[in-house]
Parts: structure tokens; sequence; C-alpha cells
């Protein structure tokens, strides 16, 4: 029996969830995947959940009046399905106080810039306009604001000069998708301890 059910929240591709999938597949993720959501219909993600036998389900959110309530279905689908760890992995909505009250300290986000800079949804764009040279990723835990939860993990990349948003958004995935599911494993061994901001991870 798997320690944490996790529940995937996506809104395309699904490449941090394939991370996850494969990670959980190979023996280097002792956790299992109860549910995926996403917010739209016909997306890569539910086409991998699907392929990997996970029950899949869209909450379409152009069906919901407002955010409370495509909400509540959210977690209605994540509790039904007895999820312990809320992962977000690409899903392109902020979630309101009530959601992240309803998994306080049990939501994880991956972020495709170094916070706390380039938040946001065009992480690339912006770290491209800036002219920064080194980019990357974070792995944090998911509290009221915008990006802004305690920092669980972050691996870097350069930024060369000639990148575009889709060469940069590659190399940076790359990333992704060894310290997400990583992350992950730390908090099923039970070595995160959250001190405010710090994410301190314990020894073995
Ligand atoms: C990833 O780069 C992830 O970091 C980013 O969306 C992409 C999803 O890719 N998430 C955010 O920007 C959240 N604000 P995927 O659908 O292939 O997993």
């Amino acid at each position: 029996m798997a320690k944490e059910v996790l529940g995937v929240l996506c809104s395309g591709r699904g490449t941090d969830l394939q991370s996850i999938i494969d990670a959980i597949a190979d023996g280097k993720l002792d956790a299992e995947i109860a549910v995926v959501l996403t917010d739209k219909p016909d997306v890569m993600a539910l086409e991998r959940a699907r392929k990997a036998g996970i029950r899949n389900v869209c909450v379409n959110r152009k069906e919901y009046e407002d955010r409370e309530s495509f909400e509540r279905v959210l977690v209605a689908e994540l509790e039904a399905s007895g999820v312990t760890l809320v992962i977000l992995a690409g899903f392109m909505r902020i979630l309101s106080p009530y959601f992240v009250h309803a998994y306080s300290g049990r939501i994880m986000n991956i972020h495709p810039a170094l916070l706390p800079s380039f938040g946001g949804a065009h992480a690339h764009r912006d770290v491209l306009a800036y002219g920064v040279k080194i980019s990357g990723c974070t792995v944090h835990f998911v509290d009221e604001g915008m990006d802004s939860g305690p920092i669980i993990l972050q691996a870097t990349v350069p930024v060369l000069d000639d990148d575009t948003e889709e060469t940069l958004g590659a190399r940076v995935l790359e990333q992704e998708h060894i310290i997400y599911p990583k992350a992950i494993q730390l908090y099923v061994e039970g070595r995160l301890k959250v001190e405010g901001r710090h994410v301190r991870i314990l020894e073995q």
C-alpha cells in the first residue's frame, strides 16, 4: 500500500504528470496517483492518464459560473478519490483560499523559473526579456499567494544568447522532470519540515 495518494491537476500537455507516472513505475516514487483532473477537455494530460490506467476527469472551468463552484467540484473529486497530496502539474489557474485551506500544507506546484523571480504565466518570455543568464525551476508548497509558498527544491539551467521560449522551456522541462518526482518522494518519506518560509530537508 502506497503511503501517499496523489491527485494531479493539469491544464495541458502533461509532461510533468508523465514524469510522475514514470517515477512511480520505475520504483523511484512510492506513491499512487488516484486521479488526474483537468480544467479543459481534450488535453494530452487526460490521454496520458488514460494510457496509464489512472482515473481521469475533466472539470471544465467554462461550465461553471464562478471559481468557487468550479473548485468545489475539484475538491469533491479529490476527496472522493482519497487524495492526501495535491500535485499541480502545469495547472494554469490560481487556487482560492477555499481550495488552499481544504488541502492546507498538502499542495505542491512546479514553476518554470527560479522563484521568487519571474512568477506568473509567462516565465520564459519574462526571463528572456529581462536578460538573466540563469533560469530554472522551483517546486514549492502552495499558499494563498501566487507562486509564493515555501520552496522545496530548485534546479538551474543556463540561458543562452540564442534561446527562444521553446528552447529555454525544453531545457527547463528536463530539470522539472527530475526535481518534481524527487520533491514528492521527499514528502512521502516525511523528510520535508516546513518552518515559516523555510523547508528543511531532513536526513534519512
Ligand atoms: C511546466 O513548464 C510547468 O512548470 C508550467 O507549465 C508547464 C506544464 O508542462 N507551470 C506553470 O507555469 C504554472 N504556473 P506540461 O503540461 O508538459 O507538464
